[in-house]
């Protein structure tokens, strides 16, 4: 059983910070709430306490992790040729959900980067992750707090479902705010490019840069690819296709409203009458014309006005579904042209083994 401690999210007690700041400094790990997902920390200049990180998760050591430091001026020693475009986006976004990956010091361990020449940086805006990392005094490595593949936690709850035994604390402060993993923003390149949507969005960056692009679906490389394995090294090696996966298969229907709403109804009534137990990923206002039943279960994340909501909502309703054991979910998308839809679109995309589009 690892200790939880829990904190005022607003307002988090020094001395409970002092605790866990200390556990961190001599090589501990300890999760934490950040504003995106809950983190699992480690001493990031200490590869030994690093590479725990990778046994508690299970995560494979080629996929490098985000280091997240309480202040910008932290960046100058971990990284090498900082753009002069990283003042700028600090001013405007930092603290907050974005990571830039930026040439690596000699100061950052290969283990944190998985050997790559580059290094993800960000500064958290949550009270709690800011407060923790100023106290450590260090700079803290630290992936999302889940097991590999699962969905990323947005709850204390979620990291105990995953991680209770295999981590030294587990801080509870609350969900989380904004629901889905920071932006990623690449400035190694010629073009600037995010290679992970999120809550700071291209339109946003684009303030700032106004060359900055999304990287192309077609050149992330899917894990079911054989082709992909021993091709060139990947961009960004944790940046898989399937990756956010809920442990019941998930079907994304792409269309209108109403022919998302009738291809699921019939198709969820089809998967009833089979004998399946049947879970739902639905909009608030999605009408549903199916009978109450136990083994339907039905997860309304919100409005499709609404995509903060969605995404505050989204991993929690797919660790509800897998909870409720059922055998199989059906989702609908939302508008992803643009903001925050494009994060959302894209993390249903990766939890979906299949995606049938309507139009
Ligand atoms: O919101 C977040 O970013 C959360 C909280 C805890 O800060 N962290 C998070 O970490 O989502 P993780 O490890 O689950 O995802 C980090 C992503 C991975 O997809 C990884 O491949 C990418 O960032 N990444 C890390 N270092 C990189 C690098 N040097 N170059 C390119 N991509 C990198
Ligand atoms: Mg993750």
């Amino acid at each position: 059983m690892t200790d939880v401690l829990t904190l005022d999210p607003r307002r988090p007690d020094p001395a409970g910070i002092a605790g866990a700041a200390d556990i961190l400094r001599t090589g501990g790990l300890v999760v934490f709430p950040t504003e995106t997902v809950y983190g699992l920390g480690a001493h990031a200049l200490d590869p030994v306490a690093v590479e725990r990180i990778f046994s508690a998760k299970g995560r494979p050591a080629d996929d490098p992790l985000i280091v997240h430091v309480h202040d910008v001026s932290e960046v100058e020693r971990l990284t090498t040729g900082v753009p002069r475009d990283v003042a700028a986006l600090a001013a405007r976004f930092w603290p907050g959900p974005l990571t830039l990956v930026l040439r690596r010091s000699s100061a950052v361990p290969s283990v944190v980067t998985a050997g790559l020449d580059t290094v993800a940086i960000r500064v958290p805006a949550h009270p709690i992750a800011h407060a923790l990392i100023a106290a450590a005094a260090v700079p803290v490595a630290a992936p999302s707090a889940n097991l590999f593949s699962r969905p990323s936690p947005t709850r204390a709850e979620h990291v105990l479902q995953d991680l209770d035994g295999r981590v030294d604390l587990i801080i509870d402060g609350g969900p989380t705010e904004v629901g889905v993993e920071s932006t990623v923003l690449d400035l190694t390149d010629a073009v600037p490019t995010i290679l992970r949507p999120g809550a700071v969005t291209l339109e946003m960056i684009r303030g700032i840069l106004p060359d900055a692009r999304m990287r192309h679906a077609a050149e992330r490389r899917s894990v079911q690819d054989p082709a992909a394995h021993g091709a060139a090294p990947m961009k960004s090696p944790g940046l898989l296709a399937k990756h956010y996966s809920p442990r019941a298969p998930l079907t994304l229907y792409e269309g209108s409203n109403s022919e998302m709403t009738a291809r699921i109804s019939t198709d969820a009534a089809q998967a009833l009458a089979r004998g399946q137990r049947v879970g739902l990923l639905l909009a608030t206002e999605d009408p549903i014309a199916l009978a109450s039943s136990d083994s339907l279960r039905i997860e309304r994340v919100g409005s499709e006005r609404d995509p903060a909501t969605v995404a505050a909502n989204l991993y929690n309703a797919l660790r509800a579904l897998d909870a409720e054991g059922v055998d199989l979910i059906l989702a609908r998308s939302f508008d992803d042209t643009s903001g925050l839809g494009v994060a959302i679109g894209d993390r249903l995309r990766r939890a979906a083994g299949q995606v049938i589009r309507l139009r």
